[in-house]
């Protein structure tokens, strides 16, 4: 299988993200990640629906939405109104997340539970067979440009191994401090797509940076 690449639109220059929106696509990336953030559940503040419903006349890419926000469940049908593709929503934040991935699902959308770093594996372990994909955080949400948490990595592995036991499709999503130089690290862990904010969108050869993530 090839790894995907999604490239988070959080460091992007939000004064043209029109232009920025092309400038994912054509680097030929797979997934646009968005990262919603409320500045209650994460120290940080980006933007909601009106705003991803802006985005999404400029680009047909899947759009891949990052909850962290607080009582996700309020606004999952307000996020797949704006245009979301796959949603992901933080554990953390929720006592029923067995509900809402189904929620999810019965939009006909892509569900996904994130995990902080402090959270072990065993939260998702009930609840894994209702997840399209689980996403990783390698670093501490709320802001791009930090430094990936390296023991992270055993937690991908394990995750790994809990999908395959349990003869699952599971995607593993990883997101934070992912750049050219970890990505082969955690591909061989058991990544199957790579969200990258800094790395992209600082990099001078976009198409070549996708295109040796995919073939890793
Ligand atoms: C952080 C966000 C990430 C962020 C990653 O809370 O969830 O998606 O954009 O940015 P980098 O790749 O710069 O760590
Ligand atoms: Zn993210």
């Amino acid at each position: 299988m090839t790894t995907y690449v999604a490239p988070s639109i959080l460091s992007a220059d939000f004064s043209k993200m029109a232009e920025e929106l092309k400038v994912i696509e054509n680097s030929n990336a797979d997934w646009i990640h968005i990262d919603v953030m409320d500045g209650h559940f994460v120290p940080n503040l980006t933007f909601g629906p009106p705003i991803i419903k802006s985005f999404r006349p400029h680009s047909k890419m899947v759009f891949d939405v990052h909850l962290m926000i607080e009582q996700p469940e309020r606004w999952l049908e307000e996020y797949k109104k704006a245009g979301a593709d796959r949603i992901t929503f933080h554990i953390e934040a929720c006592n029923h997340s067995h509900r809402y991935l189904a929620s999810i699902k019965e939009m006909g959308i892509a569900s996904g539970i994130t995990l902080n770093p402090q959270t072990p594996l065993c939260a998702i372990e009930n609840v894994i067979e209702e997840c399209d994909q689980v996403l990783i955080m390698t670093v501490n949400p709320g802001f791009g440009g930090q430094k990936l948490i390296e023991p992270i990595i055993d937690k991908i592995r394990s995750l790994k191994a809990m999908i395959k036991e349990k003869k699952l499709r599971t995607l593993i999503q990883v997101d934070g401090g992912i750049n050219a130089d970890n990505a082969k690290k955690v591909v061989e862990a058991g990544a199957d797509i790579l969200v990258m904010g800094s790395a992209f969108f600082n990099s001078t050869d976009k198409k070549s940076l996708v295109s040796t993530i995919q073939a890793l």
